[in-house]
């Protein structure tokens, strides 16, 4: 692993205090949130042209490789680095085949149109200002390279059936903690205004979906399960009853089998100029 500047707080996110289990849990969590989407993340970039012909491929914000190591066992010729801030986190990634890198998004040390592919999954939403490290994806990427980048938006996460409407105030805490920890948790509505404000040619959206119709009701407990809410409840920004509450609708929904959920997740692209 090459480290080439000191590593600084990751924005808004903290791998130890997002859900519960600390940075074990964490992992696990990371890990669970890749498997669940990932076929069609790559299928989206497969839409969208990726060929190993044309690395390498930067992954900025790898974090704990989960995404790095399904993209290596998928196109193991294509030439890969991960690069993240957290110097602890990436060493998970290692033996994957990929070269890490710990370094700030907004100053790679990369030359300059030296990578066919930049992508940046669930990063953009922790950085305080995300035009620095899209520019410099940009720098690094040859012209007509692509600039990926997966997110979220809080407006529009998917739906789940049925509702417990008695869990809006478990739903508001969860809110209000992660705005109060910085980021943009509505930042999938500004994706392509983003790209494009970067410097961005041929801007296009591929919004993707996860439901229970293709896997296991327990599959998305890294989304709706309470592992995220149990850092609350240490902060005391939510009370146990409040955590027991969502616990138990958490055990009847995936024990229903008429419940559905459907996750929705954000790809925007763009092209190098
Ligand atoms: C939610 S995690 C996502 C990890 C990985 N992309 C995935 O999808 O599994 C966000 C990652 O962005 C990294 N990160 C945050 N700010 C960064 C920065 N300024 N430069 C590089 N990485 C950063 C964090 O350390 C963390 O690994």
């Amino acid at each position: 692993m090459t480290t080439v500047s000191r590593p600084s707080p990751a924005g808004s996110y903290d791998p130890a205090t997002t859900t519960s289990g600390g940075l074990t849990g964490e992992l696990a969590r990371l890990e669970a949130q890749a498997d669940l989407s990932f076929p069609e993340e790559l299928r989206i970039l497969h839409d969208l042209g990726l060929d190993p012909a044309d690395g390498p491929l930067i992954e900025v914000g790898a974090g704990s490789g989960a995404v790095t190591r399904r993209l290596r066992a998928a196109h193991p010729d294509l030439a890969h680095t991960a690069v993240d801030i957290d110097a602890d986190l990436l060493s998970h990634a290692a033996g994957c085949g990929a070269e890490l890198l710990v370094a700030d998004a907004a100053a790679l040390p990369l030359p300059d149109a030296s990578a066919g592919y930049v992508l940046l999954r669930y990063v953009l939403q922790h950085l305080s200002d995300p035009l620095p490290a899209l520019t410099e994806a940009l720098r690094v990427l040859r012209p007509g390279g692509k600039l990926i980048v997966t997110e979220v938006d809080a407006s529009c996460w998917g739906l789940a059936d049925p509702v417990y409407p008695e869990l809006a105030s478990v739903h508001a805490a969860l809110a209000r903690a992660q705005e109060s920890a910085g980021g943009d948790r509505t930042i999938g509505r500004r994706l392509t205004r983003l790209l494009r404000g970067a410097g961005c040619t041929d801007v296009v959206l591929r919004p993707f979906a996860t439901t229970n119709d293709d896997r296991p009701t327990a599959d998305f407990a890294p989304h709706l399960g309470p592992g995220r809410l149990q850092p609350l409840v240490a902060s005391g920004a939510l009370s146990l009853g409040e955590f027991a509450l969502a616990a138990d609708r958490w055990n009847r929904f995936r024990a229903n089998p008429d419940a559905y959920v459907m996750l929705l997740g954000l790809t925007a692209a763009g092209t190098a100029p």
